[in-house]
């Protein structure tokens, strides 16, 4: 068996690649101290369906904590480490620097000296498309520049990036660095766009459309997302010395991929794809840029399909489609059960929680031809 230790197990992507990562028979450590950024219940519940597999386990703690992840490669000698727990989120940098400094910086540098005294074969983290900034050359690759992040979430993920290089290059451990692309899909994240879009749409109230919804976004689905993350366990950087690919350092076994869909959609097209998948029209407000934002993000995936074969292709309406029928079976799972046991999801006990799986089943049967005015 594999050993694999995954931070942020419990957050929408480390969920995600658990899953699959225990269906490809691996042993998976996982960390996440379930930060109460977004409903901390939401994050119980996808834990609770990793702990039903015996192949994984899970601290709940910071991974900031001095000397807690060094503990944790000790016990575990993962020979596999994805890198995902972080503060995540432009708009909330601007409010929350400090949250982003502990879990981001101080994190990471955590993360790295535990890999420095028990080194893995292949250490992958996360960064993000926000590191390309104010870029307007698209779709952006991975050679662009990125020293001019426009939010403190973008400046931590390039400080990520630095600083995992250097250890790259002064302890030869080889490093895989992600960009991610606005990623979507089934168990999301409630700060996202896609998630406030369909529950308000679903209520009837209005959507906040920023740049009056000039924006494009290269949107991807989180299964084309952990297929990737899946196909590049197994492609680390060539060690120093041998042949190099653009996005590798010239100095250290460290590359850098972006994951994205290479296929930007307009805001609009988004709030669409939404109202046809609930069959309910949007209300909406209409609102300038907001701080730290870019107008648009456009990954040119070409590196990945050429260590992979893969290029992530889930079109919108069907992703859409994927998540709004995931959204409805939560919300009516949740509901259904918080009246039955009369508490919170998060109080259940682990059998409780294993019905949480039944939300993976087919979704209620909803009429998605006739459009509705009037909220449920
Ligand atoms: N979702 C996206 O569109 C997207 C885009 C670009 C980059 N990313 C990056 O991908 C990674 C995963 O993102 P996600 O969308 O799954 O976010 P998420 O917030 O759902 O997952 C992150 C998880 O990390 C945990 N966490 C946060 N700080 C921690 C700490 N200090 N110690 C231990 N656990 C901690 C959280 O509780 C959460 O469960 C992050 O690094 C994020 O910056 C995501």
């Amino acid at each position: 068996m594999r050993r694999t230790l995954v931070t942020g197990c419990s957050g929408f992507i480390g969920f995600h690649l658990c899953r699959r990562l225990l269906a490809d028979g691996f042993g998976v450590a996982g960390i996440d101290n379930l930060s109460d950024y977004y409903d901390p219940a939401l994050k119980r519940q996808r834990q609770a369906i990793l702990q039903a597999d015996p192949a994984f386990s899970v601290v709940n703690d910071s991974i900031e904590t001095p000397g807690l992840l060094e503990r944790m490669f000790r016990d575990h000698r993962p020979e596999i480490v994805v890198h995902l727990a972080a503060q995540a989120g432009v708009r909330h940098s601007i409010d929350h620097p400090r949250a982003y400094l502990s879990s981001n910086i101080a994190g990471t540098f955590e993360l790295l000296e535990a890999a420095r005294a028990v080194p893995p074969r292949h250490m992958l983290l996360a960064s993000t498309s926000s590191v390309y900034g104010p870029n307007d050359r698209m779709p952006w690759r991975e050679t662009d520049p990125t020293d001019h992040p426009m939010s403190f979430y973008a400046a931590t993920k390039k400080a990520t990036e630095a600083m995992a290089h250097a250890y790259a290059h002064l302890y030869g451990l080889p490093v895989t660095m992600f960009r991610f692309f606005t990623v979507y899909g089934p168990w999301g994240r409630p700060d996202m766009a896609l998630f406030r879009f369909t529950r308000a749409i679903l209520r009837g109230e209005p959507i906040d459309v920023y740049n009056r919804g000039e924006m494009r976004r290269d949107f991807t689905h989180v299964d084309d997302l952990v297929a990737a993350i899946r196909a590049l366990i197994d492609a680390p950087p060539p060690p120093e010395g041998e042949e190099r690919d653009e996005g590798v350092s010239p100095v250290a076994p460290w590359r850098v991929v972006n994951i994205g869909n290479s296929h930007p959609v307009m805001l609009g097209e988004l709030i669409a794809a939404v109202e046809q998948a609930t069959g309910r029209y949007a209300i909406r407000n209409l609102l300038p840029m907001q701080p730290g934002d870019v107008p648009a993000t456009w990954a040119d995936t070409s590196a990945l399909r050429r260590l992979t074969g893969l290029s992530p292709s889930t079109e919108i309406r069907k992703g859409v489609q994927d998540f709004v029928d995931w959204y409805l079976r939560y919300h009516h799972q949740n509901t259904a059960g918080m009246a039955c046991r009369g508490k919170s999801t998060s109080d259940a006990s682990p059998s409780e929680n294993r019905k949480e799986q039944d939300l993976l089943a087919d979704p209620p049967d909803i009429n998605r031809k006739t459009f509705h005015r009037n909220p449920i």
